[in-house]
Parts: structure tokens; sequence; C-alpha cells
């Protein structure tokens, strides 16, 4: 009988990814087939995220939870960015896991599995060329990483000292990865990193020096891709070179992510982003004007460290000024290892909870807006599940999530669809033979 491992992800895309990735090499050396019942197996793993604290708290607490259930002899794994920074400190914490595999070290997972108590964190090692073994969840969209790390320090983010430097993967693997999925079917490439559009400035060895816009390029004239995502791009690189290859470009899907993080210049300089507001609605309006349908999604921080009430007042006015289809919005949360930990002008946690809750109903009432507008509209839909209510689900070029009445015969095509029914977070349609 094979083996069984069950795996729990957290956090981000790069997670998702690490942990196909640590799927395919069990899969390949050992033998684990997946399953999704912790219970049965061999091997549980969680694939853990740190870029805010309360994700590292429930960590203990699910590992106790895991160890009362599993079966006789199971090993427990905690990997991922929480690996990284709490390293041997989670084996004495809860000193029934197995082994720890820090973020970047997912490639020597087969290895450390025969461990106990080995702890593997090594933020210098480089994994960029490392040729992992073959496994998607989806069979309709590909995950390709394109980079690992991030230069940036971003004075609130963990994610540097729990991913190290940034290293870009040399273009022709990210191509020949994309081409491979394009033959097995795969019609949506999403491409990731911590900072998509810095690509190209350091390579391990010697590679061409290819930019992000190149790489949108070599990409969408692979034979079988269809549409390309990426995530995410940063702010302060969206040169006009980018947002003219975006816009152009049919392959690249109307959708941009654009963390803000705030709309006071003075924050963002305390943060060290970078960039100023005014910056920030340049690119917006550059992006709007030459692609008037894109749907623009943003992360915001309120109450980072010395947040006045006017600079608050900023990242609103800039909210109500772009307008976004998204908003993924955090109250600031201390990280150790970052810069940001020592500032004492800490902002009172109410207040940031109010402004956590202001920010979050207009942007609420700007959803019901939108939805409106969708209603009646056609959009192209590529199918990617089947949902068991007799509905199957995908998303549209500008990532709206649409569903419509329909078997499996959908899946993987991709079709008219017409809105029909709208709501904040999912929209009804028809598909249009
Ligand atoms: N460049 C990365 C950022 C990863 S962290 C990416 O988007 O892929 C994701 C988001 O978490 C950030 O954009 C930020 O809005 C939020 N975040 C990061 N550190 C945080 C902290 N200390 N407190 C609250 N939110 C944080
Ligand atoms: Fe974090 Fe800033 Fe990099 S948010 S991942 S340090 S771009």
């Amino acid at each position: 009988m094979s083996k069984k491992l069950f795996i729990e992800t957290l956090g981000c895309a790069m997670n998702v990814r690490d942990s196909e990735h640590m799927i395919a090499e069990l899969n390949a050396s050992e033998g684990y087939e997946l399953t999704t019942d912790a219970r049965e197996a061999d091997l549980i793993m969680i694939n853990t995220c740190s870029v805010r604290e309360k994700p590292v708290h429930k960590l203990f607490s699910e590992l106790g939870v895991f160890n009362r259930l599993k079966k006789e002899g199971a090993k427990i794994g905690v990997c991922g960015c929480t690996a990284s920074h709490l390293g041997k400190e989670i084996i004495k914490k809860a000193p029934f896991v197995n082994f720890v595999l820090g973020a970047r070290n997912v490639s020597k997972i087969a290895d450390i599995v025969h461990k106990d108590k080995a702890v593997e964190i090594d933020i210098d090692y480089d994994e960029s060329q490392f040729a992992f073994k073959d496994f998607r969840s989806s069979g309709h969209k590909a995950y390709i990483n394109i980079s690992i790390g991030c230069d940036k320090q971003c004075t609130f983010c963990i994610v540097p000292k729990t991913r190290g430097d940034e290293i870009s993967i040399p273009s022709d693997l990210i191509v020949s990865e994309a081409a491979k999925a394009a033959e097995n079917g795969v019609k949506e490439i999403f491409l990731l990193g911590q900072n998509v559009n810095n690509y190209g400035r350091r390579f391990s060895g010697e590679h061409e020096k290819v930019n992000f816009t190149e790489l949108l390029r070599r990409v969408s004239v692979v034979e079988g891709v269809e549409r390309i995502r990426f995530t995410s791009p940063h702010p302060l690189h969206m040169d006009d070179e980018f947002i003219e290859e975006f816009a152009k470009n049919p392959k690249i899907c109307k959708s941009m992510h654009m963390p803000l993080q705030s709309g006071s210049t003075e924050i963002l300089k305390a943060m060290k982003r970078g960039y100023t507001k005014e910056w920030f609605l340049n690119r917006v309006e550059k992006l709007r004007s030459m692609v008037p349908d894109v749907s623009i999604s943003t992360d915001i921080i309120v109450a980072f460290p010395g947040e006045s009430d006017e600079d608050f007042e900023h990242t609103m006015d800039v909210v109500r000024k772009v307008r976004f289809e998204q908003v993924f919005s955090f109250k600031y949360s201390p990280r150790p290892l970052t810069e940001a930990e020592a500032f004492t002008n800490v902002v009172d946690s109410e207040v940031g909870s109010e402004r956590l809750s202001t920010l979050q109903a207009y942007h609420d009432s700007i959803l019901d807006d939108l939805k409106v507008v969708n209603l009646g509209k056609i959009v192209e839909v590529y199918f990617e599940e089947l949902r068991s209510d007799g509905y199957v689900a995908g998303r549209s070029d500008n990532n709206i999530m649409i569903k419509a009445k329909g078997s499996e015969e959908w899946l993987g095509k991709i079709a008219n669809v017409k809105i029909t029914e709208v709501s904040r977070m999912v929209q009804y349609g028809e598909i249009l033979a």
C-alpha cells in the first residue's frame, strides 16, 4: 500500500506552489499519495505563513490537534515561512514534530523526511534552478515561480527574512515549464514572485538578462498558452514599458494587483515602499487610460506605527479615487526580524480596528456599485471547477468569479457568459454557446 501524505497550505500562492513541489518530490522518491484525511496519513505537513501574527499562534494549537489524531508512527513536518523564522523553537515547543523545513529549502523535502528532529532553514540556500518533479493540483491553471526571495526591505514585512534575497529563475526554464503545462492542456499560466516586475535583476550564474516585460512576451507566445496572470507586482516598478505591454498583449488578463499598503506618502516612507501617493495615483491613471476595463486589486495595511488620522484619510482618499475592484486589508501586525518591530509610535489597537472597519465598509459600498455595472455584460470565462450544485465556475479575464449552470464538458474551456445575477463576491451567468 502506498504511503499517504496530508498537507495543509496556508498563506500566499507561492506557498501553494511550494506545496505542489513537495508533493511531487515525495511522490517521486517515496511514492506518497495525497489524502484529505489527516487520520490516515503517514506524513502530516503544515506549510505555514508568518506574514501576520495570528496564523503563527494558530500553528501550535493545530499541531496539537494533529498530534492527537495522527495514526501510530505517523510523522509531522512544519514547513514554510514560520518554519524559517522559528526554526528549532518549533521542536522545543512541540517536541513531537519530526522536522522543520524553511520556505527556501523545499527541495530538501525528500531527504529531511527520513530524519528526526531535523531543522533546515538556510535562507541563503539557492534553489532557483532546482528541477522539481511535476505535480499540479489543477489541470487548467499552472503556477510557475519566476523568482525566489525578495530584495525589498519593507519595514513591516518578514518575507525577506524567511525567503531570503531575491534570485530570478532563468527565463528559458520558465518558458519551458509554461510549454510543458500547455502541452498538458493548461491554458492559463500564473507567474509567481514576491516582486515580479523586479524580475531579471539577479540570476545565479550567467543567464540572459531578461526583464519582466520581456518575460511576459516570451511566455505569451508559447503555443497553447491563452491566458497569463501574475502576482505580485510592485507599484514602484510599474514603468511605462510594463504598462504598455500589459495593455496591448491580448494574452495578459486584464486584472492588476497594485499593493498600495498606505495612501500617505509619509507612512509609505516609513514603510520604505519607495513611491509616493502621487506616483501610485499616476500609475493607476496610466493603467486605466490604456486599459479602461482593467480591474485593480490591492493590499492595504492600517494602523502602521505613526499613522495619524490625516495619514489614514490619505489612504481613504486613494481608495475613493481608485475604486479598487478588490481590497485585501489588514491591521498592522508587528513581526519579528523586521525594522518596524522596534518602532515605538504604535497606534492604539482600537483605533486600528475602527480604521479597518471604515475602510472595509466603504469598499463594500463600492462592490455594491460595481456588481450592478456588471449586470447584463458579456464576459469571457475560463471554466476551471465543477461545483456540486450543478454549476461550473471560473474567472473572467478581469478576474470576476463567475458561476454558470453547466457540466464537466465546460471544464478547461473558454466561453462567453452573460452575467444575469450579481453579488459582491460571485456573479452568476448563462453560457452563450
Ligand atoms: N510582495 C508580497 C507581499 C507578501 S505579504 C506579495 O504580495 O506577494 C502580503 C500582504 O500582507 C502585504 O502586501 C501586506 O499588505 C500584508 N502584510 C505584510 N506584512 C504585514 C504586517 N506586518 N502586518 C499586516 N499586514 C502585513
Ligand atoms: Fe514584503 Fe515588500 Fe518584499 S511587502 S515580500 S518586502 S516587496
